[in-house]
């Protein structure tokens, strides 16, 4: 009898924090890369609304639509069997009323098939966390440097750095843990920081640019396969694939000028007394 792939929960993922097992989690907007991550064994998928600048071309993130985010989760949970898949609430999809957001985090759950949604955030947001929680769909929280209020930070910047930030900070993850999130994305703080929240907290925290004490850590799949054309500071490249993919289409391109692809084992036959009485 073939084995049962069991697929990844919240519970596995808060106990990860017990046992102390790093939590390793990537985005990814397709079926093949979320093929690939599965088969690696990461316990989470994000569906990142960095689908704006990773794979839409965007400057921000802000044009990002729940539709665009569905079309995307499907084919994510496409790829998986066993990873946690949480779709990313975009921006204004979970601010104007609670019903709304409600509708919205259901959309990831029923159309797309996600196993949970993230959404950016501490004390503002408490509320409506906890009304998508009770609801019965699982929430992981987002503080810091978040991506949505870039206009409000004035740009990508680190947050937290001055204390009344960091004591907000500190109070947000708590709120997130009080409204029953699961787990909560810390992006972009002060290492030291991140360690206190940390301990803060009963549930994982998941760093992207918040250093190594981190529960977890979360990053932009094209950022460090080398597809970006841009790496942010808190990034590792640990391939360089717009080099092998440009030697590759470029390796393409030459060998059809040149009439050495395809071949005759690319290429599909027909019986000669068929093609004789096709009349050209
Ligand atoms: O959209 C995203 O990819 C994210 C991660 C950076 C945490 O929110």
């Amino acid at each position: 009898m073939a084995a049962t792939i069991k697929r990844i929960t919240i519970n596995d993922i808060r106990e990860m924090k017990h046992t102390g097992e790093k939590i390793t989690m990537l985005t990814a907007y397709d079926y093949s890369t979320a093929k690939i991550i599965d088969k690696c064994g990461l316990p989470m998928i994000l569906v990142g609304d960095s689908l704006g600048t990773a794979v839409m071309g965007y400057a921000n993130t802000l044009p990002v639509t729940m539709d665009m985010m569905i079309h995307h989760s499907i084919a994510v949970v496409h790829g998986t069997e066993h990873c946690l898949v949480v779709g990313d609430m975009p921006f204004m999809t979970y601010h104007v009323s609670t019903e709304e957001a409600l509708r919205n985090a259901a959309r990831f759950i029923q159309e797309a098939g996600t196993q949970a949604i993230k959404l950016e955030g501490g004390v503002i947001v408490a509320d409506i966390v906890k009304r998508i929680v009770e609801c019965g769909i699982p929430v992981m929280g987002h503080i810091g440097m978040t991506p949505q209020s870039v206009n409000q930070f004035g740009g990508h910047l680190v947050q937290g750095k001055k204390l009344e930030v960091a004591q907000k900070l500190i109070d947000d993850a708590k709120a997130l843990e009080q409204a029953g999130a699961f787990c909560v994305v810390l992006e972009c703080i002060p290492a030291r920081l991140a360690a206190l929240v940390t301990q803060s907290i009963s549930i994982p925290t998941i760093g992207i640019g918040a250093g190594p004490d981190c529960d977890g850590q979360v990053q932009v799949i094209t950022d460090i396969l080398g597809l970006s054309d841009f790496t942010p500071k808190h990034a590792k490249k640990y391939a360089q694939l717009m080099e092998t993919v440009t030697q590759a289409i470029s390796a393409y391109q030459a060998e059809v000028k040149a009439g050495q692809f395809p071949t005759k084992e690319n290429s599909f036959i027909i019986d000669s007394a068929v093609l004789e009485q096709v009349k050209a």
